[in-house]
């Protein structure tokens, strides 16, 4: 029995959605810990194309049981209409769990995230205007609501109204726009909670009680490191841990009961939103990589920033993980490049720095340097063993791994899941 945290290695869309809809097969529980509807994975399966942002992708699996933890902020109307079109397609749903105590995402969240975003003007973010950061704020600041209000009508209507009352003076007297009705959103999220009542529960015994009977759990981080609000590239962060730690208080599991953590990394580097980004290219190998990779956001549809795999951030991520092992994805999508760069420092004014700054102001000074590897120019595909693989393509995938500081467990060589190669299951090392 184990637990196994995926956790993403960079700044999200590493590919965690294939890595967990693979390991899934092996656990008995798959639970989501943080994040919500900014979070997107793009899953491959023999049902069919999903792309997935609340429910947890071990839901593909009639023996698992699927957890949206406390963690997670939960928009409804998002959450509802994906459990509808899985449920159109064929997938049992009646094995989704949402924590009770999981915070809602309310329309003056999505409003203010917007509202927020235009005010910062040349310093915006990039958020998903999903409410996001907006809910977590909430969250903190103790006038959040959460699944448990949702389900009782009374007590849901009275703490909206207070809420609300508080809302709609932010939005009018600071940003001069148009208040929201408080009956509508009641009766809207009224509709929402006699939906998804049968799937709210105390999600915490359900974790323990599979603890101690010895099965397998699956803990499915969102975003990545680099966008964790601590140790992130801040302010260009999103407002929960996206780390093996969060994944702890996401669900309401001890550290000590987390196993292992994978952490999945695309063989290059993406990110969408704004901030510091040193090995981007803004030439025309970032534009195959992103044509060749499809690297367009799963929620917002916004063309994702591309460029070479950097080490320095890949390495910390792994530290603030504790990582053990790297699920390696997408390595053929460079299957066409005659040289290949890696990122294992930063050249900052007269010296070298080998971590992430601090501040975002020095971080954009930063200029890589990197070390050069020649490319296979192969096709990879349809590989299915590491020794099969062309030798520069082995080479260049050990490199990261060595340079990363963790095993390589798991390289993922295409969308779907038989293009993986597993060197390791982490459910049976
Ligand atoms: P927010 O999470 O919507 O507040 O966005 C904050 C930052 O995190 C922005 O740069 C987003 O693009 C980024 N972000 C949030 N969720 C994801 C994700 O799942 N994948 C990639 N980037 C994300
Ligand atoms: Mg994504």
């Amino acid at each position: 029995m184990a637990v196994v945290a995926v956790v993403g290695g960079q700044w999200g869309d590493e590919g965690k959605g294939k890595i967990v809809d693979l390991l899934a097969e092996h656990a008995s529980i798959v639970a989501r810990c943080g994040g919500g509807n900014n979070a997107g994975h793009t899953v491959i399966n023999d049902k069919g194309h999903f792309s997935m942002h609340l429910v947890p992708s071990g839901i593909f699996d009639p023996q698992c049981t699927c957890i949206i933890g406390n963690g997670v902020v939960v928009d409804p109307a998002v959450l509802i209409e994906e459990i509808d079109s899985l449920t159109e397609r064929g997938v049992d749903v009646s094995r989704l769990f949402i924590s009770n105590r999981a915070h809602l995402i309310m329309p003056y969240h999505t409003l203010l995230d917007g509202l927020e975003e235009e005010a910062r003007g040349a310093r915006s973010i990039g958020t998903t205007r999903r409410g996001i950061g907006p809910a977590y704020s909430d969250k903190v600041a103790r006038t959040g609501l959460r699944m448990a209000d949702l389900i009782d009508e009374q007590v849901f209507a009275a703490k909206l109204a207070v809420a609300l009352d508080q809302k709609n003076r932010l939005i009018t007297l600071v940003y001069g726009a148009p208040p929201l009705s408080f009956e509508e959103m009641r009766d809207q999220y009224f509709a929402f909670g006699k939906r998804l009542k049968p799937h709210v529960v105390d999600t915490v015994p359900m974790l323990h009680a599979a603890l101690s009977e010895g099965k397998n759990i699956l803990l499915e981080g969102a975003q990545g490191a680099l966008l964790d609000p601590d140790f992130g590239t801040y302010p260009y962060v999103t407002s929960s841990a996206p780390i093996s730690s969060g994944c702890c208080g996401g669900v309401g599991l001890g550290p000590t009961r987390i196993d292992r953590a994978i952490g999945v990394y695309k063989a290059y580097t993406t990110r969408v939103g704004a901030g510091p980004f040193p090995t981007e290219l803004k030439d025309e190998t970032g534009s195959l990589i992103r044509e060749r990779g499809q690297e367009f956001g799963t929620t917002t549809g916004r063309p994702r920033r591309c460029g070479w795999f950097d080490a320095v951030l890949a390495r910390y991520a792994a530290q603030i993980n504790g990582l053990d092992s790297i699920a390696l994805t997408r390595l053929d999508i460079l299957d066409s490049l005659p040289t290949l760069k890696i990122c294992t420092a930063y050249r900052w004014g007269n010296g070298i720095v080998e971590t992430l700054p601090a501040s975002m102001d020095d971080f954009g000074c930063c200029e890589p340097v990197y070390e050069e590897m020649p490319g296979w120019q192969s096709s990879t595909a349809g590989i299915r063993r590491f020794e099969d693989l062309p030798p520069a393509a082995q080479r260049y995938a050990l490199r990261l791994a060595e340079l990363v500081g963790a095993r390589l467990s798991i390289v993922s060589l295409g969308a779907a899941r038989e293009q993986t190669i597993i060197l390791q299951n982490p459910f049976e090392a």
